[in-house]
């Protein structure tokens, strides 16, 4: 099978996986995650088609909404890319991209690391930060019904893996727990650019919010 149509297989298995997916993490979270690493491999060396699978499949089972189970997203990709016929040694890349994409309070050792995770990664955070950012966050927090914000609730930093993946403190605290620091953790020269803007546009965003907040019109 060729380049293109692997891709448009694996375009339609992600759209029918993802159909019921609550707003932030659902097929078009895929489609920005997706053009954004094609956007970041145009300035860097990796291999495309370990980059295009590992964004269009990152996310297929998070385990947020899979009772904490991580093992069930990279082994639904497997079995997919098996029935592929694609290459053993892309899919345990994919694989691997799969296991170590995620942020999860961003305080452990990251057991997994190549040019292609560093792509994918980046491009799943920028997708978390700047306007959209914001949109999925606040859609995330209703989803598990977060307060929008609680000043008397004070942001937790240096959680552990477990406790960030509990957490539903306001929404507002998450900005500080996870949205803000991203833009000092981009891998790529390409990400950072990106993310040092869309990260000025949440400053301004939560600047206006407090100014609301106190009473300001
Ligand atoms: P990662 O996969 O990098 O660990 P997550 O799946 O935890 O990232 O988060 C993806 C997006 O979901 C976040 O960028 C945010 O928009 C939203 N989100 C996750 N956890 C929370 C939370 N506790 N409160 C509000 N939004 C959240
Ligand atoms: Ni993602």
């Amino acid at each position: 099978m060729n380049h293109d149509e692997t891709i448009q297989k694996t375009i339609t298995f992600v759209k029918d996986t993802l159909a019921e997916a609550e707003g932030g993490h659902d097929w078009w979270h895929i489609s920005r995650v997706w053009s954004l690493a094609k956007l970041i491999l145009e300035d860097e060396k990796a291999d495309r088609l370990v980059v295009e699978l590992g964004a269009l499949l990152h996310d297929i089972a998070d385990s947020k909404f899979h009772g904490g189970n991580e093992d069930v997203g990279p082994e639904k990709a497997i079995v997919f890319l098996e029935s592929l016929d694609v290459d053993t040694e892309v899919i345990s890349h994919v694989e691997n991209i799969i296991r170590h994409v995620s942020f999860k309070g961003g305080n452990h050792e990251q057991a997994f690391r190549s040019p292609e995770l560093d792509l994918v990664q980046d491009a799943d955070r920028i997708d978390a930060i700047g306007a959209i950012g914001i949109a999925r966050t606040f859609n995330y927090g209703g989803f598990i019904g977060a307060k929008l914000y609680d000043p008397d609730i004070p942001a937790k930093l240096n959680m552990s893996k477990e406790e960030y993946k509990k957490n539903i403190d306001p929404t507002i605290n998450h900005f500080y727990e996870k949205l803000l620091l991203l833009k000092d953790r981009m891998n790529t020269t390409a990400g950072k650019t990106i993310a040092e803007k869309r990260h000025e546009y949440m400053e301004e965003f939560l600047n206006q919010f407090y100014r609301e907040w106190n009473g300001e019109v």
